[in-house]
């Protein structure tokens, strides 16, 4: 065994647990037994995959190809992103091209549509497949956590080789060498972890982004919500881990971090030494070389004055905060669980613009929940008039089984909720609209994300309040913070000018 396998057995030492980044597969002896550390096992078991790689390698006088696509919310990104590590680790070419060697579609199933997209895709792949006979399919994520989607696959989908759920995604490598030595489908889905496996690989989308897990799972139970049951409970990573991973981020180049939870604002209750989010915050702000922050998702019964202030004193924390209001009726909010009235929503709505007047607040509203009115859509109108959200993602509600709100008698008929949902969706847009358009003739900073896919002379950045903005400039600028006069405002979006001046956000 050499050198660097005996420093993986030695995770009780900070300094060995960082240097898993500079981990060298060809010091792993594959021969000897796994490891049991999970880090330590996981890095074994790449160094096995890799020796399947390059035999194909050798066979086919060509890398094998993967593709990992995402389905879900940013959780899932993140997620797909750790798995597309350690593809890439194992010697895989990364595509975004379904015709691939290896396929992986990371689920979603929050709403039954994005179910359904699975199995229509899935449909394609095995077209795909009978042409490619190296071609293996997997398939993770949310859905795969629902009993029902598993039978359903084993029985009518059974060209898949590889499932897996949410509380295993870090045994990836592990559960690939089981699929390349197995013939037969290889499903192993758990019911629930308290695991959080540290300093896996992970290969960003963005150089210059990067999402950041703080927490995983969630315990807030919303009678409609799946993901309590999909994401298990609520768990908290260590301060320690989450600051050294965003200093190492900023080292390769980050400049915006986007710290991810299903309720950010409990982050730090179940740790051994319990911490608040504002508190991370604080720490998160010291990085130096760190210029923005961000994070999702924040539930309204549990942000805390604290946060508001630390948002306010704040150079770095992003002029943006996603507030789920799910329903302005507080008959509907109690029936969703959601532990907050109308009236406390609305004033910690206001409290926040009062606060911190240049933010952008959106939000997530559902309707159709069982039960609901016609006056109660007009409760959530009222919310979203007086709030004026920045931007509303309005939701149909779907029937999720095994949630509460499934088993509710008073489910609302397709036609009136349709009549609700566009009501709805009419006024957020109209109150987005002017919204949006209030800082134009300003000038403003964005991070510049990408060269436009339409028009190759504009690129395309982000504001603080995450409002988007297209302007003349070439690639280089890429990852870079430049003052932009924000010269016309096309709806939800802006045509600006970049500016060498200094600007106030
Ligand atoms: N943890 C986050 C949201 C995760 S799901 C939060 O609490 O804000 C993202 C959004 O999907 C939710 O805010 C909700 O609006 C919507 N959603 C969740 N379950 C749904 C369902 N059964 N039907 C329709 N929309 C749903
Ligand atoms: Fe679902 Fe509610 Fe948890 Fe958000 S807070 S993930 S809506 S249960
Ligand atoms: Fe979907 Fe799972 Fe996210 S159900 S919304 S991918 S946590």
């Amino acid at each position: 065994m050499g050198r660097t396998g005996y420093i993986l057995y030695n995770r009780k030492e900070r300094k060995s647990r960082e240097m898993y980044y500079d981990i060298n597969l060809d010091n792993i002896d594959i021969n000897a037994a796994p490891p049991t550390e999970e880090s330590a096992r996981q890095y074994y078991f790449m160094a096995k995959c890799r020796e399947w790689v390059k035999d194909f390698e050798q066979k086919q006088g060509r890398l094998p190809r993967s593709c990992v696509v995402n389905m879900g919310c940013q959780m899932n990104a993140r997620d797909s992103e750790k798995l597309s590590g350690i593809l890439e680790t194992i010697g895989y070419e990364l595509t975004e091209d379904e015709n691939a060697d290896f396929v992986i579609f990371n689920t979603c199933t929050v709403r039954d549509n994005a179910n359904q997209r699975v199995y229509g895709r899935l449909g394609h792949l095995n077209s795909l497949k009978k042409k490619n006979p190296h071609m293996k399919i997997a398939l993770c994520g949310c859905m795969m956590q629902e009993h029902s989607v598993i039978e359903k696959i084993r029985k009518s989908y059974r060209f898949v080789d590889l499932i897996f759920g949410t509380h295993n995604i870090y045994k990836f490598a592990e559960l690939l060498t089981v699929m390349f030595e197995s013939r037969d489908m290889v499903v192993d889905v758990w019911k629930d972890t308290d695991q959080i496996v540290e300093n896996l690989p992970v290969e960003r989308k963005y150089p210059f982004k990067s999402g950041i897990n703080i927490m995983f799972g969630c315990n807030n139970f919303c009678s409609y919500c799946i993901v309590p049951y999909v994401r298990g409970r609520e768990r908290s990573r260590n301060p320690e881990d989450i600051l050294a991973e965003i200093r190492r981020l900023v080292s390769e180049g980050v400049v915006e971090v986007m710290l991810l939870g299903q309720n950010v604002n409990s982050y730090g209750r179940n740790l051994a030494r319990p911490m608040t989010f504002a508190g991370l915050l604080r720490e998160v702000e010291k990085i130096e070389g760190l210029e923005r922050i961000r994070f999702m998702t924040s539930h309204p019964k549990d942000l805390s004055d604290e946060l508001i202030q630390v948002m306010k004193e704040s150079k770095k924390i992003c002029r943006h905060l996603h507030l789920p209001l799910q329903s302005g009726s507080t008959r509907i909010l109690e029936a969703m669980n959601r532990r907050y009235t109308k009236e406390q929503y609305l004033a910690l709505a206001l409290k926040i613009r009062e606060e911190i007047p240049d933010i952008a607040l959106t939000t997530d509203i559902i309707v159709g929940f069982p039960g609901e009115k016609p006056e109660d859509v007009e409760e959530t109108i009222d919310v979203i008039r007086q709030v004026q959200y920045d931007n509303a993602f309005t939701f149909i509600y779907s029937k999720r089984t095994g949630t509460p709100a499934a088993a509710m008698e008073n489910q609302v008929p397709e036609d009136v909720v349709k009549e609700g949902f566009d009501k709805v969706l009419k006024v957020v847009q109209d109150t987005a609209r002017n919204r949006v358009a209030l800082l134009e003739g300003q000038v403003q900073k964005a991070l510049v994300e990408e060269v436009n896919q339409q028009d190759p002379s504009l690129i395309t950045g982000r504001l603080s309040n995450n409002t988007i903005v297209h302007f003349k400039g070439d690639g280089s600028l890429i990852g870079q913070i430049v003052p932009v006069y924000l010269k016309e405002c096309h709806g939800f979006y802006y045509l600006g000018e970049i500016r060498d001046e200094s600007c106030a956000q």
